[in-house]
């Protein structure tokens, strides 16, 4: 984790923070992935979303969120008026995962390669500089804020480097949970609230 603290802090923009990840040696997961997957959407956004890994779509095309889980993501998104392809960056989201890289049969990522990669995402989180974050699912909120229990937390604001953070319950679950919905969207309609509300 060392390594992955120097690696972050030296990459200064997106691009060098990309191309960091992509060379880390220590992970495992990166022999068994054919793409460092690393984000979509617009840099600038005001939201940024933090998944958990790719799977395997997202390990084949290189873009987070692409798969049957992405296009549920897309359509809550646009829900509320976002999207990852809007022209309009304040309309624009931007999105990534904990781990870039694909864990063998989609396993849960452990808590060691979760945390390796924590020092990339903050690093993330800070070059992109979003006003809110939605952490999508445990595995983010375990990483970022050491907490767990998704369906006890979701729509509970919390705060990550200093950004107002929502916890949401991921579109896996909920294609998996139907039932789950309505509080998904529930939690919509508080990040849309978050972003009409005036003032920083
Ligand atoms: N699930 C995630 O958490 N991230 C992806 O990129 C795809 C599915």
């Amino acid at each position: 984790v060392a390594e992955a603290h120097a690696a972050a802090r030296g990459a200064g923009d997106l691009a060098a923070l990309a191309a960091a990840m992509a060379a880390y040696p220590h992970c495992d997961l990166r022999h068994g992935a054919r793409n460092c997957v690393f984000a979509d959407g617009q840099p600038g956004a005001r939201v940024m979303i933090v998944g958990e890994a790719p799977g395997r779509d997202e390990d084949l095309q290189g873009r987070p969120f692409v798969g049957r889980a992405g296009r549920l993501l897309d359509r809550m998104l646009a829900a509320i008026g976002l999207s990852r392809s809007a022209e309009d960056i304040a309309r624009a989201v931007y999105i990534t995962n904990i781990l870039p890289w694909r864990p063998p049969e989609n396993r849960r990522p452990t808590a060691q390669e979760c945390a390796m990669f924590v020092p990339f995402v903050e690093r993330h989180i800070a070059l992109a500089d979003p006003e809110v974050l939605v952490l999508m699912g445990n595995t983010p909120l375990q990483a970022l804020l050491g907490e767990s229990g998704i369906l006890r937390l979701r729509g509970q604001w919390r705060e990550v480097l200093g950004r107002p953070a929502l916890p949401m319950t991921h579109p896996a679950y909920l294609l998996r949970t139907p039932s789950a919905k309505r509080a998904a969207w529930e939690d919509l309609l508080a990040l849309s609230a978050r972003l009409d509300a005036p003032g920083p």
